[in-house]
């Protein structure tokens, strides 16, 4: 390279979401420099940036090296491994940067690392922001959806780069300044928890309608494909399509879905939203009913033994009477509890951002959150711009099931919502997130629950008190001593 011309911006971590990430922002005309301890990455992303298009990118073999190659004031993205690598790359870098250069950590990183390593920079003078980054590998190269949170002057510094580089969508690019602090990384985490809640329901709809309906992989990914074109339009809807029609080349027999081990995995951020739900005392109960989803995938030795046991007791895995479901009934009926189950868990989600929103004093917008995920990210989905507008409507929307719009939709899928899950509770299919989202629909529009009940008993055996509805103020009453009263 030639020394004389600066770079527009730095990349540091080229795994393959740094390189791609570090190639999309080339390919808008931003001059990039990147950097890995691993020389050979550096080498590899020059070799694409070339291969891709003479792209203006530069490689640097050190850390001194690359940190002097850019513009001031400086602005570093890193994309390493959460946690430890990140506090190094930051050491390695930082001692060659000046007061108002910024710091850009892209990794799915919990909000408090980054809160504090903001502290850390701060005390340097260097800026600091983290920022989510959704979309996998060809999201990063060909348009993410980016949640920036933290300095909003280091946001200043190069939104003009990230609103090129960002997935763009009929109201704009996908990225938006979220808030202070760890916001970024927070609501990047609650997108994760989101789709882990999308990807359990779209499995339970794939369940039902395959060990209900008994409905093949071709019909499968024809019914997919249709439901793609409507209001379920999402990424996710998509690839599930896709997947049932890929043949299994390895054992050359049948499609490649059914040879896959059912067992999930999950790198924390679904565990976090859980975790973080419970703090605020948020119900996020589809989002928990996944991760609790993956835990039991995991026990798959577990299960096969549970399976033996229990064919033995006489109540086998296979679904009786396949043959009497009406296909087309089940298939219409299934799309409409999806659809209404992920309403659910979109609300969940939501009211945990608001949540921690207000904890944290971020000042989040809900509407313009729901707009950036519409494009670049793994949860994009047409459906999105309808939350948007709700929250548009009115901001301080308690609950995303009683705008009026959602709302209107939920009782009209109701009815299908409840066959569905009734008839999979009848025939022992599990759907623990379309229930948890019925349920939680249900509890929510319920103006009197049995909590009165509980509130009886804690006032019975610890003296806790309770409210009345006709009249103000806590009581206590001598629960057992009147019993007795009454008894005799
Ligand atoms: C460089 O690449 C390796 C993997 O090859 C990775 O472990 C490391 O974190 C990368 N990042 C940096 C900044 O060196």
């Amino acid at each position: 390279m030639e020394s004389a011309t600066l770079s527009q911006i730095g990349l540091a971590g080229l795994a393959v979401m740094g390189q791609n990430l570090a190639l999309n922002i080339a390919e808008k005309g931003f001059p990039i420099s990147v950097y890995n301890r691993t020389t050979s990455k550096v080498d590899e992303t020059l070799d694409r940036a070339h291969r891709e298009g003479q792209l203006p990118l530069t490689g640097h073999y050190n850390p001194k090296d690359f940190v002097l190659s850019l513009q001031k004031p400086r602005s570093v993205i890193i994309l390493v491994k959460a946690g430890a690598p990140v506090d190094q790359t930051i050491a390695a870098l930082s001692a060659y940067m000046e007061p108002g250069d910024t710091i850009i950590d892209g990794g799915n990183e919990w909000y408090e690392n980054t809160e504090r390593r903001m502290v850390d920079a701060s005390a340097n003078g260097l800026l600091y922001l983290g920022m989510g980054v959704s979309g996998g590998e060809d999201g990063a190269r060909y348009g993410p959806s980016l949640m920036p949170g933290g300095s909003h002057r280091a946001y200043l510094n190069i939104h003009n780069i990230l609103d090129k580089v960002a997935a763009q969508v009929d109201d704009g690019p996908c990225v938006t300044y979220i808030g202070e602090g760890g916001s970024g990384n927070f609501v990047k985490m609650v997108h994760n928890g989101i789709e882990y809640g999308d990807m359990q329901l779209i499995s339970e709809a794939y369940d039902v309608l395959k060990n209900v309906g008994g409905l093949g992989n071709d019909e499968l990914a024809e019914i997919f494909g249709e439901w793609n074109r409507g209001e379920l339009e999402s990424f996710l809807i998509e690839i599930t399509s896709d997947i049932f029609k890929v043949e299994d080349h390895e054992s050359g027999k049948g499609h490649l879905v059914d040879k896959i081990l059912d067992k999930t995995g999950m790198k924390g951020t679904g565990k976090w939203t859980v975790q973080q739900a419970a703090e605020l005392s948020i119900a996020a109960p589809t989002i928990a009913a996944s991760l609790d989803s993956r835990y039991m995938s995991g026990l798959k030795e577990e299960r096969e033994a549970a399976s033996k046991i229990f064919s033995k007791e006489g109540l086998t895995e296979e679904i009786n009477n396949v043959g009497g479901v009406d296909k087309k009934k089940l298939v219409d009926d299934v799309r409409q509890a999806l659809y209404a189950s992920k309403i659910c868990s979109y609300a969940q989600g939501m009211n945990l951002l608001r949540a921690k929103s207000l904890e944290k004093g971020w000042g989040l917008n809900l509407g313009e959150l729901a707009r950036i995920w519409k494009g670049g990210c793994i949860i994009r989905a047409v459906f999105l711009d309808r939350i948007k507008q709700a929250y548009q409507r009115n901001p301080g929307l308690a609950n995303l099931l009683v705008d009026p719009e959602f709302a209107r939709e939920m009782v009209q899928r109701q009815a299908a919502w409840r066959r569905v899950v009734g008839l999979a509770i009848q025939k022992g299919v599990s759907v623990p997130g379309m229930s948890a989202s019925l349920q939680y629909f249900d509890t929510y529009r319920r103006g009197r629950l049995p909590a009165n009940l509980v509130q009886a008993q804690r006032d019975y055996f610890g003296a806790h008190t309770y409210e009345r509805v006709d009249r103000p103020g806590a009581y206590h009453t001598e629960w057992s001593k009147l019993a007795r009263k009454a008894r005799v």
